[in-house]
Parts: C-alpha cells; structure tokens; sequence
C-alpha cells in the first residue's frame, strides 16, 4: 500500500529544553566514542597512570636506569597503582641497575637506601639499606648487570602500611680502595645505617650516577 506523503513525514525531533539539538547530538557521540575506547583499552576503573617525579623529589634523576619486570625503567617515577604493581614490587627479586656512562676498566660500588624509615615524616631509621654491593665492574654496570661482592642482600621495597610514600634511592659510587666491606655492628642490622659514615670511610665522595622511585604500601588510598 502506498503511503501519503502525510505519513512518511516524522515527527518533529523533541527537542530537550535548553539544549539545542546539536549539543545533544555531540554528547551522544561523545558518550559513545568514551563507552567504545573504554571497551577497547579494557577500562576497569584503574586506569594505569605513570607519574614522574616532581619537585625536590627530581634531585637524584642522574643517569642511573632501574629496571624491573613489566614496567621498565622505574628511575624518577611514582610506581603506579594499575595491575598490582605496587604489589609485585615487594616479590620481584633485585632489578637490573644500568649506567651507560659507566667507564669500562672501572669498578663501582651501588646502595639502595630508603631514607623515610618507618616513614617520609619521621624518619627516624633513616637510612634502611636495601641492597650493597661492591667491585662491580664498569663494563657489567654499563649492561645493567649488578654482579660483584654482595655486602647486604637485596630486599625489596616493602613499605609498612599507614606510612605514606617512601623513596627508594640508588646511588652508584667509583670505587678505589680495594676492600670494601661493612663493620660488624652496620652488618647486624639494616636499619638507622649511617650511610654518610660508610662514604667517608671510603672516600667515596660524590655518586657518579643516582635515581630514586617512590610507592607505598597497596592497603593504602
Ligand atoms: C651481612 O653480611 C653477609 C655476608 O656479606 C650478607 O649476606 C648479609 O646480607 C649482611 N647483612 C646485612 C644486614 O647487611
């Protein structure tokens, strides 16, 4: 049956009051294309946000690469909530440090130290050492391979809940004396390590290359 014009005419679109009907139309179209990447990237309200350092947390950003699974080079940068990482963290065994700069026929000494023990605002058993290890070679260092006389075994970041963002710094120092070893009271325990005192020690001066990353414990907002 052939239709009247009449009935194939529509009815006038109801406009909603106030917005003109090419607004409508840009939020529906921005209301899909939002639901569509959100389907695409597999949005779980926890979106992946890899934060940079910012402010005086940026002064130890020299030249030191630390590199753990699934992230990368986590140097100067705020290890992000997604995926657990946060979690993974504390489990991963020790990272691959890498200084390209390093001199080939040098030897190096690397500490990873957390200075905010038990936490950033009172640090009382400032420093935590994590990891000591001295005579890496120079032409290891500058592959990302820590080998040499483990003084203190790694332990990775692991930050008591309720104590905020704690810092995990690593600094790589040039080794010249020959024997580097710890006394017998700084190797009974990890924490309040006077660090300064060790550098001193061995005349280690300045570090030639340092980084730091921050994360804190997962049960924390
Ligand atoms: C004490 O020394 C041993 C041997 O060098 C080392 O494996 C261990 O990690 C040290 N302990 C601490 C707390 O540094």
């Amino acid at each position: 049956m052939a239709s009247s014009p009449d009935a194939r005419r529509q009815p006038p679109a109801p406009n909603l009051p106030w917005v003109p009907a090419s607004w409508t139309m840009r939020l529906v179209a921005a209301a899909l294309w939002l639901g569509l990447v959100m389907v695409a990237t597999g949005y779980k309200e926890d979106p992946c946000v890899y934060e940079a350092l910012v402010d005086e947390d940026t002064g130890l950003c020299k030249g030191l690469e630390v590199l753990y699974p699934e992230l990368g080079n986590v140097g100067c940068m705020v290890i992000p909530k997604c995926n657990n990482f946060r979690k993974k963290i504390t489990r991963w065994t020790e990272p691959l440090v890498k200084f390209p700069g390093a001199s080939e026929g040098a030897k190096y000494i690397l500490v990873m130290v957390d200075p905010d023990a038990p936490s950033r605002l009172n640090p009382k058993a400032r420093f935590w050492r994590h990891w000591l290890v001295a005579d890496i070679k120079g032409s290891d260092i500058k592959k990302g391979r820590v080998q040499g006389q483990e003084l203190t075994a790694y332990l990775p970041p692991n930050p008591p809940v309720d104590t905020g963002f704690h810092r995990y710094q690593f600094f790589l120092y040039h080794q010249e004396e020959k024997f580097i070893f710890l006394l017998p009271k700084e190797n009974t325990s990890r924490g309040s390590w006077k660090m300064d005192s060790f550098v001193t020690r061995y005349q280690l001066k300045e570090p030639v290359a340092s980084t730091q990353f921050k994360t804190q414990n997962v049960q924390e907002l």
